[in-house]
């Protein structure tokens, strides 16, 4: 219990440590005063072709993220499950660069994948958090995340430093130092640290705890976080949660939406508007609406509740978005009195495929 500072579980620690880990993870890489950001362990990474990223769990959710972020800046990038990776068939050449997120860097499946790229000469990268682990020997790039140790299965900050290390891993990709990338990320840890001081996410769990079901929708990079927010929902409460891309509500998951089933929308960013879109078809339909969202005067008139959280662009608000998140889930699985550290049928790494 010493190793808890306090908190009843590693996993909310974890939760609140998130500021210090972005800290460390941005540390010397974005520089204080100029517009740069510079990843020694990137300076020799060459990328003529396009990226494929592999992932698994909640690594694959800031795979999601760190693909759209690429294709943002202009790079072809895809993303796929780590496991699906060789049954897809998925062609590599030797211009490909395949990037493994994974936090353990011992994860069979993103193993089995980063071996099968070397294999076919294509350059390897991975995004890890242990040293000396299996994929940052193998790989022939690494780049840290730093986020410290992680005890809790259920990965929290872990992700919000993968975010964090794909936003610098984009722009060193792709060259560009975009002064108000810049200027957010070095805004992120103090912002992450506001939401945890101000989030009202243990009200809306205390409310919402009886529910049959937890929706998760978003678009965009809030897509990726409507899937980790679902998941962590899942590991922890042992409810069902689903998240979707919004707009694939009415083709099949609306026929599940009750006034038992609260639906958390992301709002933030320039799909926005959209996305008020899928609420009212969820309102329509009675659920409970809880918007996430940096806009709250816009937004709260089509929301039974809003967790708020503050700008930090069109990239880094998403990741604000999923603290929110991680914070509903742990006070839901808290007060049904689950195993929220060791959840039943989990590990933190899975080494078999
Ligand atoms: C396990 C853990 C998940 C994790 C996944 C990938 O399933 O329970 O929390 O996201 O492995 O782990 P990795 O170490 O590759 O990031």
């Amino acid at each position: 219990d010493a190793g808890k500072s306090g908190y009843d579980h590693y996993m909310l620690k974890e939760i609140h440590e998130q500021p210090t880990a972005l800290r460390k993870c941005l540390r010397e890489r974005v520089s204080e005063l100029e517009h740069e950001i510079t990843v020694e362990e990137l300076a020799t990474l060459e990328c003529s072709g396009s990226v494929q990223f592999v992932a698994c769990g909640t690594s694959y959710h800031a795979a999601l993220y760190g693909a759209r972020l690429l294709r943002e800046n202009g790079i072809s990038a895809q993303c796929f499950l780590a496991s699906e990776y060789d049954a897809q068939r998925i062609p590599i050449t030797d211009e490909t660069l395949v990037v493994g997120v994974t936090q353990s860097g011992e994860t069979a499946d993103t193993m089995g994948a980063l071996r099968m790229a070397n294999q076919a000469g294509a350059t390897t990268l991975v995004l890890t958090n242990v040293v000396g682990s299996s994929a940052a020997r193998e790989c022939d790039h690494v780049m840290y995340i730093r986020a410290g140790p992680e005890i809790g299965v259920a990965a929290t900050k872990t992700f919000v430093s993968q975010q964090a290390a794909l936003a610098l891993l984009s722009s060193e990709l792709s060259g560009s130092e975009a002064p108000a990338l810049i200027k957010h990320l070095r805004g992120l840890p103090d912002k992450l640290q506001h939401v945890l001081d101000e989030s009202t996410a243990q009200a809306v769990a205390e409310e919402f705890v009886d529910a049959d079901a937890y929706f998760f929708i978003g678009r965009g990079y809030n897509a990726s976080v409507a899937l980790e927010g679902a998941l962590k929902m899942k590991e922890i409460t042992y409810k069902h949660a689903e998240g979707f891309a919004a707009g694939e509500l009415k083709h099949g998951p609306l026929a599940l939406v009750t006034d038992q089933t609260p639906v958390f929308a992301l709002v933030t960013g320039d799909t926005a508007a959209k996305t008020i879109g899928s609420i009212k078809e969820v309102e329509a339909r009675g659920a409970p609406v809880i918007a996430v969202t940096d806009r709250p005067a816009e937004v709260g008139q089509y929301a039974s509740h809003v967790l708020e959280v503050p700008d930090a662009g069109p990239y880094l608000t998403p990741i604000l978005a999923n603290v929110q998140l991680q914070l509903v889930s742990y006070w839901v699985a808290a007060q049904l009195g689950r195993s929220i550290d060791k959840p039943r049928n989990l590990a933190k790494s899975v080494t078999v495929d």
